[in-house]
């Protein structure tokens, strides 16, 4: 089973806490979002692998350790996830960006795809899926499902608050994913939002409610 990570620096926990404040305003708010999704950067990139490799410093030749192995995707879920991404990529600037949208069938109530865009070499990246506000789970699964059909074998998820049905959900369909999250709420209300949360993280990242 894949392993939920709450990521509780203090730094993470005081950043999220004026996220969910309703009065922060919305530059505040996209440049906290920011902040915290480069301090959780660290935290999930925590067990990259590394490789001896010598340098040459201007004294004589120092051993080191240095990135190896896959390189990075980041994956943001349309549009929240489009708010972490600037944070990921000031630590793995090398990192390439794939994005995925989805929306939700009215009729059906089923996540459907109307923007896939993927790096050419995705499945040999790995992935990080950033999902902000991971609620019922559905728009992630949806996501790892379609990175899986696409040949993807390496991800985890990010988020910046999950719901424990959004983390059930992931976990019953894709029980091997890590999940990243800066903390867990306590339910999903009737509307589909997390409580306490922080409202639509969209509309608070950009401005449109
Ligand atoms: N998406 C959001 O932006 N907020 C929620 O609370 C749930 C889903």
């Amino acid at each position: 089973m894949g392993k939920v990570f709450i990521c509780d620096h203090p730094l993470i926990q005081h950043k999220l806490a004026y996220i969910r404040d309703e009065k922060t305003i919305t530059k505040d708010f996209r440049e906290l979002v920011d902040e915290v999704a480069t301090l959780m950067a660290y935290e999930i990139t925590r067990d990259i692998p590394l490789t001896d490799a010598q340098v040459t410093t201007p004294v004589t030749t120092a051993n080191c350790r240095m990135i190896s192995g896959r390189m990075l995707g980041l994956i943001p879920i349309l549009r929240a996830g489009l708010g972490m991404v600037d944070g990921i990529l000031k630590l793995v600037p090398a990192a390439k960006v794939g994005h995925i949208g989805l929306y939700r069938d009215p009729e059906t109530l089923q996540p459907v795809e109307y923007y896939v865009k993927l790096p050419t070499d995705v499945q040999e990246r790995e992935l990080i899926v950033i999902d902000p506000m991971l609620a019922t789970g559905g728009s992630a699964n949806a996501a790892i499902e379609l990175l899986k059909r696409r040949g993807c074998s390496s991800m985890k998820l990010m988020c910046l608050i999950a719901a424990p049905e959004g983390i059930k959900a992931v976990q019953n369909a894709h029980p091997e994913i890590d999940i990243y999250v800066a903390a867990i709420d306590d339910f999903l209300n009737d509307h589909g939002y997390i409580v306490p949360g922080l409202g639509d993280a969209g509309d608070r990242l950009f401005g449109t409610k």
